[in-house]
């Protein structure tokens, strides 16, 4: 059984071949107007959404297929205290497939151990994000024509920004890339990405706190929302929140074939002013979202075997129980799970939550 996690499950060459998948739809749709007919997508977003759930819906309709779901905890049994394990068990009875987005950070993990079919995470808190990172890679293989050698900038929020934790990890692995790293103080990547995607790997990077220090040097600007519901002081919000804003004068300082991406919703990072010039790619980048969905949707479907993937028991024998401090944590409200804390780095004895990859002290 497949699911999608995290997008360090697929392989370089397997996001190749989704891309490749992805451009053939775009090129011939017809090709796949019934590549899923009989075939049933779950949307279970337990948080709120636009593009993802609807270009999972879309993309399962584009492939002859039918969807079901819900769009709000509120209108789940989840308000009455249902599990994610429990809720996934049942829905894997009425889908096929299983798309989830969820606020606590590895209840999509959770979800593969009950679930016997394929499950994708559509964001898990501030965690990994992987569909939108396809997403992402889509767009700057059509726009730049090359995933390698490109100078990356990362925008804003990049402590809670799951999309750019996951896409960090994906860019890793293409040769020549390098990244700077924009953001106020409080909001830089986390260790759990910098160390294992950047620093230990080797990749050139530089942290930067004024974008128009750096934008000259860009070949890809991907900009974030500042991540208002993932805060736990409002204050720190409202005081952070306006950062960065991208202008039509800040443009003009950028290279001729710079392309900007957002993964969208923007509140104001980006000025509307800035939408018609051409190197404007993220409504161009939310609409490749639906194709890189529709690829994803028909590679887990031939992948899938009905086996539920024993995560919970093939871990436990690697792990030891300690208490995840992380209030965004799934273990923070799912019912009957362990803390498991695996080592992750052996030299510096570093143990990481397995569900949300929060560092714990363990001597
Ligand atoms: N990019 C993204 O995840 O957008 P939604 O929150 O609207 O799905």
């Amino acid at each position: 059984m497949r699911h999608l996690l995290d997008i360090l499950d697929l392989t370089v060459e397997e996001i190749e071949e989704l891309i490749a998948t992805a451009n053939d739809i775009i090129e011939s749709p017809e090709k796949y107007r019934d590549a899923c007919r009989y075939k049933k997508l779950a949307t279970l977003f337990f948080e709120p959404s636009t593009r993802t759930r609807l270009s999972f819906e879309a993309a399962m309709m584009e492939l002859g297929g039918n969807v079901l779901g819900f769009s709000e905890a509120s209108s789940s049994s989840a308000s009455k205290g249902e599990s994610v394990a429990d809720t996934a068990a049942i829905v894997a009875g009425y889908a096929d497939i299983i798309a989830m987005r969820h606020p606590k950070e590895g209840a999509p993990l959770i979800a593969t151990t009950t679930s016997s079919v394929p499950i994708i995470n559509a964001g898990d808190g501030g965690h990994h994000h992987p569909t939108q990172t396809l997403t992402d890679l889509l767009t700057i293989k059509r726009e730049k024509g090359k995933l390698e050698g490109l100078t990356v900038g990362l925008c804003g929020d990049l402590k809670f920004g799951r999309t750019v934790h996951s896409l960090i990890a994906a860019l890793s692995r293409y040769t020549g890339v390098s990244f700077v790293l924009i953001s106020p103080d409080e909001l830089r990547v986390p260790s759990y990405v910098k160390f294992p995607y950047i620093i230990d790997k080797g990749i050139t990077y530089r942290e930067a706190t004024s974008l128009d220090d750096v934008i000259a040097e860009l070949d890809v600007l991907y900009m974030t929302r500042i991540q208002r519901e993932r805060f736990l002081l409002e204050d720190e919000y409202l005081r952070l929140k306006d950062s960065y804003i991208l202008t039509p004068e800040k443009m003009e300082m950028a290279k001729k074939d710079l392309i900007v991406m957002h993964p969208l919703p923007r509140v104001n990072e980006i000025s509307t002013a800035v939408d018609a010039d051409p190197r404007a790619a993220y409504f161009r980048q939310a609409k490749y979202g639906k194709y890189i969905r529709m690829a994803l949707i028909l590679k887990l479907l031939a992948e899938a075997d009905g086996e539920v993937y024993r995560f919970r028991d093939s871990i436990t024998a690697k792990t030891i129980e300690h208490t995840c401090t992380n209030p965004r944590c799934i273990t923070s409200t799912e019912q009957d799970i362990k803390h498991l804390f695996r080592l992750t780095d052996k030299e510096n004895n570093i143990y990481r939550c397995v569900y949300c990859d929060t560092r714990a002290d363990i001597k």
